[in-house]
Protein backbone atom coordinates (compact mmCIF):
# COMPACT_ATOMS: atom_id res chain seq x y z
CA UNK A 1 0.00 0.00 0.00
CA UNK A 2 2.83 2.31 0.97
CA UNK A 3 4.74 1.54 -2.18
CA UNK A 4 2.06 2.18 -4.36
CA UNK A 5 0.80 5.61 -2.42
CA UNK A 6 5.04 6.87 -2.93
CA UNK A 7 4.36 5.61 -6.99
CA UNK A 8 1.61 7.84 -7.18
CA UNK A 9 3.01 10.67 -5.70
CA UNK A 10 5.72 10.65 -7.97
CA UNK A 11 3.76 10.13 -10.98
CA UNK A 12 1.40 13.28 -9.87
CA UNK A 13 4.15 15.07 -8.78
CA UNK A 14 5.88 15.12 -12.49
CA UNK A 15 2.55 15.38 -14.57
CA UNK A 16 1.26 18.39 -12.38
CA UNK A 17 5.58 19.81 -11.90
CA UNK A 18 5.40 20.37 -8.80
CA UNK A 19 8.37 20.57 -6.23
CA UNK A 20 7.98 18.91 -2.93
CA UNK A 21 10.00 20.35 0.32
CA UNK A 22 10.51 18.85 3.48
CA UNK A 23 11.92 19.94 7.19
CA UNK A 24 14.17 18.01 8.66
CA UNK A 25 11.96 17.59 11.09
CA UNK A 26 9.08 15.39 9.12
CA UNK A 27 8.59 11.73 9.21
CA UNK A 28 11.37 9.72 7.52
CA UNK A 29 9.13 8.48 4.53
CA UNK A 30 8.26 12.10 3.58
CA UNK A 31 12.18 13.08 3.72
CA UNK A 32 12.30 9.98 2.10
CA UNK A 33 10.13 11.22 -0.90
CA UNK A 34 11.33 15.07 -0.83
CA UNK A 35 13.38 16.63 -3.55
CA UNK A 36 14.50 18.63 -1.18
CA UNK A 37 15.01 18.26 2.55
CA UNK A 38 17.11 21.32 4.82
CA UNK A 39 16.76 24.12 7.56
CA UNK A 40 13.99 27.00 7.46
CA UNK A 41 16.97 29.09 5.77
CA UNK A 42 17.12 26.33 2.72
CA UNK A 43 13.78 25.58 2.67
CA UNK A 44 12.85 29.32 2.04
CA UNK A 45 15.95 30.03 -0.82
CA UNK A 46 14.75 26.98 -2.41
CA UNK A 47 11.17 28.11 -2.45
CA UNK A 48 12.34 31.55 -3.86
CA UNK A 49 14.41 30.10 -6.67
CA UNK A 50 12.67 26.80 -7.72
CA UNK A 51 11.15 26.43 -11.39
CA UNK A 52 8.43 24.45 -10.87
CA UNK A 53 4.96 26.12 -10.38
CA UNK A 54 3.56 23.77 -7.76
CA UNK A 55 5.48 24.22 -4.15
CA UNK A 56 4.42 21.06 -1.79
CA UNK A 57 5.57 22.33 1.47
CA UNK A 58 5.76 19.70 4.09
CA UNK A 59 6.69 21.58 7.19
CA UNK A 60 4.57 23.90 9.36
CA UNK A 61 2.16 27.32 8.24
CA UNK A 62 5.02 30.10 8.67
CA UNK A 63 7.41 28.02 6.20
CA UNK A 64 4.19 27.69 3.58
CA UNK A 65 3.74 31.41 4.08
CA UNK A 66 7.13 31.91 3.84
CA UNK A 67 7.38 30.27 0.37
CA UNK A 68 4.22 32.01 -0.89
CA UNK A 69 5.74 35.46 0.39
CA UNK A 70 8.34 34.92 -1.85
CA UNK A 71 7.02 33.45 -4.78
CA UNK A 72 3.24 34.80 -5.35
CA UNK A 73 2.79 33.38 -8.60
CA UNK A 74 3.70 30.22 -7.55
CA UNK A 75 0.91 28.03 -5.69
CA UNK A 76 2.01 26.86 -2.30
CA UNK A 77 0.23 23.94 -0.51
CA UNK A 78 0.86 22.80 3.08
CA UNK A 79 -0.56 19.53 3.18
CA UNK A 80 -1.72 19.74 6.72
CA UNK A 81 -3.52 22.89 7.15
CA UNK A 82 -3.65 22.72 11.10
CA UNK A 83 0.04 22.42 11.14
CA UNK A 84 1.42 25.54 12.97
CA UNK A 85 3.60 26.44 15.56
CA UNK A 86 2.78 27.36 18.72
CA UNK A 87 6.07 29.54 18.95
CA UNK A 88 5.12 31.65 16.47
CA UNK A 89 1.76 31.90 17.64
CA UNK A 90 3.25 33.74 20.51
CA UNK A 91 3.92 36.59 18.69
CA UNK A 92 0.33 38.44 17.45
CA UNK A 93 0.44 41.94 15.41
CA UNK A 94 -1.61 44.18 17.68
CA UNK A 95 1.27 43.20 20.70
CA UNK A 96 4.05 43.60 18.65
CA UNK A 97 2.73 47.33 17.63
CA UNK A 98 2.56 47.85 20.98
CA UNK A 99 5.99 46.83 21.38
CA UNK A 100 7.06 49.22 18.60
CA UNK A 101 5.57 52.26 19.79
CA UNK A 102 7.34 51.39 23.14
CA UNK A 103 10.47 50.98 21.29
CA UNK A 104 10.55 53.46 18.38
CA UNK A 105 13.99 53.34 17.76
CA UNK A 106 14.58 49.46 17.99
CA UNK A 107 15.66 48.05 14.89
CA UNK A 108 12.88 45.01 14.94
CA UNK A 109 14.42 40.81 13.87
CA UNK A 110 11.72 38.55 14.04
CA UNK A 111 12.50 34.61 13.90
CA UNK A 112 11.07 32.75 10.66
CA UNK A 113 9.13 31.39 12.79
CA UNK A 114 6.71 33.59 13.17
CA UNK A 115 3.43 34.65 11.13
CA UNK A 116 3.83 36.73 7.74
CA UNK A 117 1.21 39.42 9.49
CA UNK A 118 4.44 39.97 12.39
CA UNK A 119 6.82 39.42 9.68
CA UNK A 120 5.26 42.81 8.11
CA UNK A 121 6.12 44.93 10.76
CA UNK A 122 9.53 43.94 11.51
CA UNK A 123 12.65 45.30 9.43
CA UNK A 124 14.23 41.78 9.10
CA UNK A 125 13.67 37.82 9.49
CA UNK A 126 16.24 35.22 10.21
CA UNK A 127 16.67 32.16 11.05
CA UNK A 128 19.07 30.06 13.34
CA UNK A 129 21.46 29.12 10.68
CA UNK A 130 21.62 33.38 9.83
CA UNK A 131 20.71 34.90 12.96
CA UNK A 132 24.54 35.64 13.99
CA UNK A 133 25.72 37.03 10.58
CA UNK A 134 22.36 39.21 9.78
CA UNK A 135 23.16 40.83 13.22
CA UNK A 136 26.40 41.38 12.12
CA UNK A 137 25.49 43.51 9.60
CA UNK A 138 23.28 45.62 11.72
CA UNK A 139 24.69 48.50 13.00
CA UNK A 140 21.52 49.51 15.14
CA UNK A 141 22.16 49.57 19.19
CA UNK A 142 18.63 48.57 20.24
CA UNK A 143 17.27 45.37 18.91
CA UNK A 144 13.81 44.38 19.51
CA UNK A 145 13.93 40.20 18.80
CA UNK A 146 10.80 37.96 18.72
CA UNK A 147 9.46 35.42 19.02
CA UNK A 148 11.98 33.47 20.73
CA UNK A 149 13.62 34.47 24.28
CA UNK A 150 16.10 31.09 23.84
CA UNK A 151 17.28 32.13 20.23
CA UNK A 152 17.48 35.64 21.19
CA UNK A 153 19.17 34.90 23.96
CA UNK A 154 21.55 32.88 22.35
CA UNK A 155 22.88 35.78 19.94
CA UNK A 156 22.39 38.64 22.55
CA UNK A 157 25.70 36.99 24.24
CA UNK A 158 27.64 37.51 20.75
CA UNK A 159 27.00 41.17 20.61
CA UNK A 160 27.48 42.66 24.29
CA UNK A 161 27.73 46.17 22.81
CA UNK A 162 23.84 46.21 21.79
CA UNK A 163 21.07 46.35 23.75
CA UNK A 164 18.23 43.33 23.46
CA UNK A 165 14.68 43.25 24.33
CA UNK A 166 13.47 39.95 23.99
CA UNK A 167 10.08 38.26 23.35
CA UNK A 168 9.03 36.16 25.87
CA UNK A 169 7.99 33.19 23.19
CA UNK A 170 9.97 29.39 23.76
CA UNK A 171 8.86 26.42 21.33
CA UNK A 172 7.48 23.98 23.87
CA UNK A 173 8.90 21.01 21.66
CA UNK A 174 12.60 22.73 22.67
CA UNK A 175 11.20 23.45 26.15
CA UNK A 176 10.82 19.72 26.93
CA UNK A 177 14.21 19.08 27.03
CA UNK A 178 16.36 20.21 30.30
CA UNK A 179 19.53 20.57 31.70
CA UNK A 180 19.47 17.28 33.92
CA UNK A 181 18.37 15.25 31.07
CA UNK A 182 21.61 16.36 29.13
CA UNK A 183 24.11 15.38 32.26
CA UNK A 184 22.09 12.34 32.40
CA UNK A 185 22.91 11.39 28.94
CA UNK A 186 26.72 12.71 29.56
CA UNK A 187 27.42 9.99 32.18
CA UNK A 188 25.97 7.57 30.36
CA UNK A 189 28.13 8.43 27.29
CA UNK A 190 31.00 10.29 28.53
CA UNK A 191 32.58 10.41 24.82
CA UNK A 192 29.69 11.70 23.31
CA UNK A 193 29.63 15.51 22.33
CA UNK A 194 26.22 17.21 22.52
CA UNK A 195 24.86 19.61 19.57
CA UNK A 196 22.00 21.38 20.43
CA UNK A 197 19.66 23.85 18.82
CA UNK A 198 19.76 27.40 19.87
CA UNK A 199 15.58 27.19 20.98
CA UNK A 200 16.83 24.97 23.67
CA UNK A 201 17.04 27.11 27.79
CA UNK A 202 20.49 28.68 28.18
CA UNK A 203 21.19 25.91 30.83
CA UNK A 204 21.03 23.35 27.86
CA UNK A 205 23.25 25.26 25.67
CA UNK A 206 25.66 26.15 28.44
CA UNK A 207 26.08 22.38 28.36
CA UNK A 208 26.82 21.86 24.83
CA UNK A 209 29.90 21.65 22.60
CA UNK A 210 28.10 22.72 19.43
CA UNK A 211 25.02 24.97 19.18
CA UNK A 212 23.48 25.61 15.77
CA UNK A 213 20.18 25.05 13.27
CA UNK A 214 18.92 21.73 12.65
CA UNK A 215 21.48 21.37 8.88
CA UNK A 216 24.09 22.92 11.56
CA UNK A 217 23.92 20.04 13.84
CA UNK A 218 23.97 17.62 11.02
CA UNK A 219 26.73 19.09 9.21
CA UNK A 220 28.91 19.57 12.72
CA UNK A 221 28.28 15.76 13.34
CA UNK A 222 28.98 14.99 10.09
CA UNK A 223 32.56 16.53 9.86
CA UNK A 224 33.80 15.90 13.52
CA UNK A 225 35.67 13.02 14.38
CA UNK A 226 33.54 12.05 17.19
CA UNK A 227 31.20 8.97 16.47
CA UNK A 228 29.17 9.51 19.15
CA UNK A 229 26.58 12.28 19.91
CA UNK A 230 23.86 13.54 21.86
CA UNK A 231 21.06 15.37 19.89
CA UNK A 232 19.11 18.47 21.83
CA UNK A 233 16.84 18.88 19.54
CA UNK A 234 13.79 17.13 17.61
CA UNK A 235 14.00 13.88 16.51
CA UNK A 236 13.08 14.00 12.95
CA UNK A 237 16.45 15.22 12.92
CA UNK A 238 17.86 11.23 12.98
CA UNK A 239 16.77 10.41 9.43
CA UNK A 240 19.26 12.38 7.70
CA UNK A 241 22.08 12.33 10.93
CA UNK A 242 21.63 8.48 10.27
CA UNK A 243 21.87 8.14 6.24
CA UNK A 244 24.79 10.71 6.53
CA UNK A 245 27.14 9.10 9.47
CA UNK A 246 25.80 5.10 9.25
CA UNK A 247 28.27 4.15 11.80
CA UNK A 248 28.04 7.22 14.24
CA UNK A 249 25.83 6.75 17.07
CA UNK A 250 23.37 9.54 18.62
CA UNK A 251 21.24 9.60 21.44
CA UNK A 252 18.38 11.95 22.03
CA UNK A 253 17.69 12.85 25.88
CA UNK A 254 14.02 11.76 25.85
CA UNK A 255 11.51 11.79 23.28
CA UNK A 256 11.75 15.29 21.19
CA UNK A 257 8.55 15.61 19.32
CA UNK A 258 6.77 18.23 17.42
CA UNK A 259 3.65 16.78 16.81
CA UNK A 260 2.65 19.95 14.22
CA UNK A 261 5.47 18.52 11.89
CA UNK A 262 4.13 15.25 12.35
CA UNK A 263 0.93 15.98 11.29
CA UNK A 264 2.03 15.71 7.30
CA UNK A 265 1.71 11.89 6.17
CA UNK A 266 1.73 10.21 2.50
CA UNK A 267 -1.74 10.52 2.77
CA UNK A 268 -2.30 14.07 2.80
CA UNK A 269 0.96 14.41 0.98
CA UNK A 270 -1.17 12.89 -2.45
CA UNK A 271 -4.18 14.65 -1.77
CA UNK A 272 -2.05 18.14 -1.93
CA UNK A 273 -0.96 17.10 -4.85
CA UNK A 274 -4.50 16.16 -6.12
CA UNK A 275 -5.88 19.12 -5.67
CA UNK A 276 -7.88 18.23 -2.50
CA UNK A 277 -5.79 20.45 -0.10
CA UNK A 278 -6.62 24.46 -0.48
CA UNK A 279 -3.40 26.37 -1.04
CA UNK A 280 -1.74 29.17 0.82
CA UNK A 281 -3.64 32.87 -0.05
CA UNK A 282 -2.62 35.86 1.21
CA UNK A 283 -3.40 39.34 1.72
CA UNK A 284 -1.14 41.40 -0.76
CA UNK A 285 -0.90 44.19 0.94
CA UNK A 286 0.49 42.54 4.24
CA UNK A 287 2.25 40.20 2.03
CA UNK A 288 4.70 42.83 0.13
CA UNK A 289 5.94 44.14 3.66
CA UNK A 290 6.67 40.50 4.70
CA UNK A 291 8.70 40.24 1.91
CA UNK A 292 10.96 43.07 2.55
CA UNK A 293 12.21 40.97 6.18
CA UNK A 294 12.44 38.06 4.32
CA UNK A 295 14.42 39.40 1.39
CA UNK A 296 16.76 41.12 3.70
CA UNK A 297 17.23 37.95 5.70
CA UNK A 298 18.31 36.53 2.05
CA UNK A 299 20.25 39.78 1.24
CA UNK A 300 22.23 40.26 5.07
CA UNK A 301 22.84 36.82 5.15
CA UNK A 302 24.47 36.43 2.25
CA UNK A 303 26.26 39.46 2.56
CA UNK A 304 30.14 39.59 3.43
CA UNK A 305 30.76 40.38 7.08
CA UNK A 306 31.15 43.88 8.31
CA UNK A 307 33.91 43.53 10.54
CA UNK A 308 33.44 44.56 14.50
P1 LIG B 1 15.93 25.25 11.60
O1 LIG B 1 15.93 26.50 10.79
O2 LIG B 1 17.17 25.09 12.42
O3 LIG B 1 15.65 24.06 10.75
O4 LIG B 1 14.78 25.36 12.71
C1 LIG B 1 13.42 25.40 12.40
C2 LIG B 1 12.57 25.08 13.55
O5 LIG B 1 11.38 25.22 13.53
C3 LIG B 1 13.22 24.59 14.73
O6 LIG B 1 12.27 24.34 15.70
FE1 LIG C 1 7.62 25.47 16.13
FE2 LIG C 1 9.11 24.22 17.93
FE3 LIG C 1 7.79 22.80 16.13
FE4 LIG C 1 9.93 24.28 15.43
S1 LIG C 1 9.89 22.49 16.78
S2 LIG C 1 7.96 24.16 14.38
S3 LIG C 1 9.65 26.04 16.81
S4 LIG C 1 6.89 24.09 17.74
Amino acid sequence: MGNILRENILKLKKEKNAIILAHLYEPDEIQEIADYVGDSYYLSEIARDCEEDLIIFCGVKFMGESAKVLSPHKTVILPALDAGCPMADMANPSDLEKKIKEYPDAFKVCYINSSYEVKALCDVSVTSSSALKIMKNIPNKQILFLPDKNLGGYISEFFPEKEFIQWEGFCPTHHQICDKDILKAKEEHPNAKVLTHPECTKEVRDLSDYIGSTSGIIKFATDCENDEFIISTEEGILYELQKQNPSKKFYFPGRVICPNMKKITLENLYDALCGKVPEVVLDENIRQKALVSLENMHRLGEMILCEN
